[in-house]
């Protein structure tokens, strides 16, 4: 066949697939991601170790992450530490107040030590975090989202809004702390037994770019695991405010001169840029608000982002409400990111990511009044990767939420699988009403695949009639709300395929 033929058909089934391209020649990379892509197979049962394929595909994973960073593992060796999981004797061994080994906690398909599972995980050395290893790898992960955005034709960044962790950090020993502390052009200060102690500057000649401000909003989980890590954030927020260099090499001083003129507010007050929950209080409730589909307009989700994200931890540790500080900071902010740490879990697979990333971004939309660039920041394979939001979530979506491999996985769970189904759909509504940086096409092939699809909509309202409705008014949501906008026909078979799942719920089709 003639090239251009080719190309043509290439074309065709591209579009087909709503894959838009604008180089045919970026097709191969974009395709082996896909391809490549490891899709978490189904849940885990408590005591049931993998068997058969996925205990294959688990083994295949391992020795791929294994190889990356040294020589290829041994499969034996992990076949039988897998295998060897005893996770239920284990419980009872410990409720019969038997001693459990202790291991590590984590990723097992980056760190097979996490095998054999069923013993007593144990996260971290908190006077070690963030190690020499994180500060080297998040250092490194620093440089390559700032490339990623300048690469992108926009100009250096001023300011970055950065969601923290807790989970995550104790995964790789402290990455994401590392990567803020590099931006803002500091490191952790140590006491002569090495252990941490606070932050310090690295000098400009060193550094050798600008200082970037970081506001860092913190999961209430950091916030409990890692005091010491908060405090260091903002000690090193304070010592980059107050250094005495020029607004031009220090975006954290610039910032924080310009606050101060804003407020009237003390100096340390303007340096501020660790935020989390009241004590005692987790998340933004942002997630809650979609769930619920309780609100009309988008600033409502910044609100509540900010009425609960608005607590300030300085360097004392002690919380202060300052969402006057929290809204200025975020006004200074040219992108938001946060980073994926395990193969686990993806954007959509729990709510807290729209919650923590979609809400601080609808926060920083508000206050500069333009939709705000989104990153995320890839290292669930070891190597990593900066995408755009809407990048990750045309990945995902093809990968996980359209593909049979990862919702047939679930289905075997029967009733929860419809529910991790509707959890995705409900996730996809909340990127839309946070960010705006869901194509139309996921809500299409959503629609087609779950709810359009008679046979399909049957299993999923046999296994979860109230999931398999909330699908279908999720995706009718999304029309009143114009974050979608169908053709006619399948928006008329949308409304068809709802009343029919809500019929069925109230009982007019009987079980089958
Ligand atoms: C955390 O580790 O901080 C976290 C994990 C899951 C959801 C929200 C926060
Ligand atoms: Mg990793």
């Amino acid at each position: 066949m003639e090239r251009a033929d080719l190309a043509q058909l290439i074309a065709d089934q591209c579009e087909a697939l709503d894959i838009t391209y604008a180089d045919i020649g970026e097709l191969p990379a974009r395709l082996y991601e896909m391809e490549e892509a490891l899709i978490p197979h189904g849940l885990h049962i408590f005591g049931q170790n993998p068997s058969g394929a996925a205990r294959e595909d688990m083994l295949d994973a391992m020795m791929d992450a294994g190889s990356l960073d040294g020589p290829t593992p041994d499969r034996a060796v992990l076949a039988a530490k897998l295998d060897s999981s005893d996770e239920l004797g284990a419980l009872i061994h410990a409720l019969d107040g038997g001693f459990v080994q202790p291991a590590p906690g984590g990723d097992v398909v980056v760190n097979p030590q996490v095998l054999p599972t069923g013993r007593n995980i144990h996260g971290f050395d908190p006077f070690l975090m963030p190690s020499a290893y994180a500060c080297r790898l998040g250092s490194e992960q620093a440089q390559q989202l700032i490339a990623r955005h300048v690469n992108g034709g926009e100009p250096f960044p001023e300011s970055i809004a950065m969601v923290l962790w807790g989970t995550d950090n104790m995964k790789s020993e402290g990455v994401q702390i590392a990567q803020a502390m590099t931006l803002m052009g500091a490191r952790p200060r140590r006491d002569s037994y090495g252990r941490l102690c606070g932050a310090e500057l690295i000098p400009l000649t060193e550094l050798g770019r600008p200082r970037i401000d970081v506001v860092m909003t913190l999961s209430g989980i950091f916030r409990d695991l890692l005091p010491m890590q908060t405090r260091m954030l903002a000690e090193a927020a304070l010592l980059a405010a107050q250094a005495d260099e020029t607004v031009e090499a220090n975006f954290v001083r610039k910032h924080t001169l310009v606050h101060q003129a804003k407020h009237g507010c003390e100096f340390e007050t303007a340096a501020l840029r660790v935020f989390s929950n009241a004590e005692g209080a987790y998340g933004a409730n942002v997630n809650q608000m979609i769930d619920g589909g309780v609100w009309a307009d988008p600033d409502e989700l910044a609100n509540a982002f900010e009425i609960n994200k608005g607590f300030a931890y300085g360097v004392s540790g002690k919380p202060v409400q300052q969402r006057d500080m929290l809204q200025s900071a975020l006004g200074t902010v040219d992108f938001t990111y946060q980073n994926l740490e395990s193969v686990e879990l993806g954007i959509n697979d729990v709510d807290q990511y729209v919650d923590g990333l979609g809400g601080v971004t609808r926060s920083v939309s508000r206050a500069k009044g333009v939709e705000t660039p989104v990153y995320i920041l890839d290292a669930t394979r070891g190597s990593t990767k900066v995408r755009t939001l809407g990048e990750q979530i045309d990945l995902e979506t093809r990968t996980r939420t359209l593909n049979p491999k990862w919702f047939e996985g679930l289905l075997e769970h029967g009733y929860e699988g419809v529910r991790q189904i509707e959890g995705h759909v409900t996730s996809t509504l909340g990127w839309s009403a946070t960010t705006g940086q869901v194509a139309p096409w996921v809500y299409q092939k959503i629609s087609e695949t779950f709810v359009l699809d008679e046979a399909m909509r049957r299993r999923l309202s046999d296994l979860n009639p109230k999931s398999a409705g909330r699908v279908a008014s999720r995706l009718l949501e999304a029309c009143d709300r114009h974050l979608w906008e169908p053709d006619e026909a399948t928006l008329a078979a949308l409304r068809e395929a709802n009343d029919e799942l809500e019929d069925r719920l109230e009982g007019v089709f009987p079980a089958e």
